[in-house]
C-alpha cells in the first residue's frame, strides 16, 4: 500500500484495495454481517460468507454480486451454536490461507426462557462466544499462513455495563436475557483482546482488533431485497432515532476499518465517533473490565474446557 494512501484520512466510500486476500465473515448472510461482506467485496478480495442457511446466504451473495461488479463471493456452512461441526466446517473453506476472519454472527434475545445450544450451552454465550472462541482455534493454521492475518471480534455497548459471572458464564441462575447477551458480548471482546495479548507473546503475526457498531437498526438501514428490505414508511417514522443510532450499513464501518485500515494495531478497540453510537468509524480508549488479565484468564481456561480447545487455540 502506498504511503499517499496511507496518509489519507479514511473514507467508508473509497476502501483500499484487497485484491488477493481472502475473508470470512460469520453471519454475512444478513445485518451488519451483509453490510461488511458487500463493502470487503469491493476491495476485490473473496469474501466468504459464513451462514447457517444455504438459502439465506445464496440470496446475500446475488445481492452483492449485482452491486459490485465482479465481486467474488462464496458460502461456507457454518452453525456456530454446533460446536461439533466447526472442524469439518473449515476444513471445507478450501483456502490455503485466511488474512481475516470477521466474529460477527450473533443472537440476541428479549425475553426468557433460557435457551441452550444443542451442545448444552446458555444460547447467547455458547454461539457468540464459544462458537466463535472454537472456531479461531480451527482457523489458526490458516490465519497464521498469510502475512498479517486479523481476528476482528464485533463487540457491542451492551458489554460497557456487564460484568463477567466467571462463577456462572452460562446464566444458570436468576437468568436476564439482556444481561445474558451484554455478557456474552462482553465474553467475546475479552477474548478479543486478551487474544491480542497471546499473539504478540507468541510473536505471531495475526492481530486480534475489536470492532462495535455502534446502535444499529433494521429501520435505518438501505434495502437490499430480498436480504432486508425496509419500507419508506418504517423509515420515515425511525427517523427521530436517527439522531442517536443508524442503520447497519454504518454499523459496519467500524468493522471493515478493523478489518482492512493498515494503521489499525492488535489489541485496539474501534467503533463509530458520535457518542459511540452512529458516524465514522474511529478508534476509543479500552474500558479497563474489558481487558482484565485475570478476568480473561478465568474465561480462556473456562472457554478451553467448554469447547475442548487447546489453551494456545493453535497459535504457537
Ligand atoms: N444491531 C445492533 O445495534 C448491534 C449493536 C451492538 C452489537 N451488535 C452485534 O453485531 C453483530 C451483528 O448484529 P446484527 O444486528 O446484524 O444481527 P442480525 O441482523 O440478527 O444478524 C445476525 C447474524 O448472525 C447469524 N447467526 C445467528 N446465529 C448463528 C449461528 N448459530 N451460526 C451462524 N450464524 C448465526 C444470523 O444468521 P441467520 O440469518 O441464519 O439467523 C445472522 O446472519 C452481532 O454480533 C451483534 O451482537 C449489533
Amino acid at each position: 500500500m502506498s504511503s499517499v494512501i496511507q496518509s489519507r484520512p479514511w473514507d467508508v466510500h473509497r476502501l483500499p484495495s484487497a485484491e488477493g486476500r481472502v475473508f470470512l465473515v460469520t453471519g454475512g448472510n444478513a445485518g451488519i454481517g451483509y453490510f461488511v461482506a458487500e463493502q470487503l467485496a469491493t476491495t476485490g478480495a473473496v469474501v466468504v460468507l459464513g451462514s447457517r442457511d444455504r438459502a439465506k446466504a445464496g440470496a446475500a451473495m446475488a445481492s452483492i454480486r449485482s452491486r459490485v461488479p465482479g465481486a467474488q463471493v462464496r458460502h461456507l456452512p457454518l452453525d456456530l451454536a454446533d460446536l461439533a461441526s466447526l472442524k469439518s466446517a473449515v476444513d471445507r473453506l478450501d483456502v490455503d490461507r485466511l488474512d481475516a476472519v470477521v466474529h460477527n454472527a450473533g443472537v440476541a434475545l428479549d425475553d426468557p426462557p433460557r435457551r441452550e445450544t444443542q451442545d448444552g450451552h446458555e444460547l447467547m454465550f455458547g454461539t457468540n462466544h464459544l462458537g466463535h472462541f472454537a472456531l479461531t482455534q480451527w482457523l489458526a493454521p490458516l490465519l497464521s499462513a498469510a502475512p498479517a492475518a486479523r481476528v476482528v471480534t464485533v463487540g457491542s455497548f451492551a458489554a460497557r455495563s456487564e460484568r463477567l459471572d466467571l462463577g456462572d458464564l452460562e446464566s444458570t441462575r436468576d437468568y436476564r436475557p439482556k444481561r445474558a447477551y451484554g455478557r456474552s458480548k462482553l465474553a467475546q471482546m475479552s477474548f478479543g483482546f486478551a487474544l491480542d495479548r497471546r499473539l504478540r507473546a507468541a510473536d505471531s503475526t495475526v492481530l486480534s482488533v475489536v470492532a462495535h457498531p455502534g446502535g444499529a437498526l433494521d429501520s435505518l438501514t438501505p434495502s437490499r431485497p430480498p436480504v432486508c428490505v425496509t419500507t419508506p414508511g418504517r423509515r420515515l417514522s425511525s427517523l427521530p432515532a436517527a439522531l442517536l443510532v443508524q442503520g447497519k450499513e454504518a454499523g459496519a464501518w467500524p468493522v471493515v476499518r478493523a478489518v482492512l485500515d493498515a494503521r489499525v494495531r492488535g489489541g485496539q478497540l474501534w467503533g463509530p465517533r458520535v457518542f459511540g453510537l452512529r458516524g465514522m468509524p474511529r478508534r476509543e480508549p479500552v474500558p479497563a473490565h474489558m481487558a482484565d488479565p485475570v478476568t480473561a484468564a478465568g474465561l480462556w481456561a473456562a472457554s478451553c474446557a467448554a469447547a475442548g480447545a487447546e489453551p494456545h487455540l493453535g497459535f504457537r
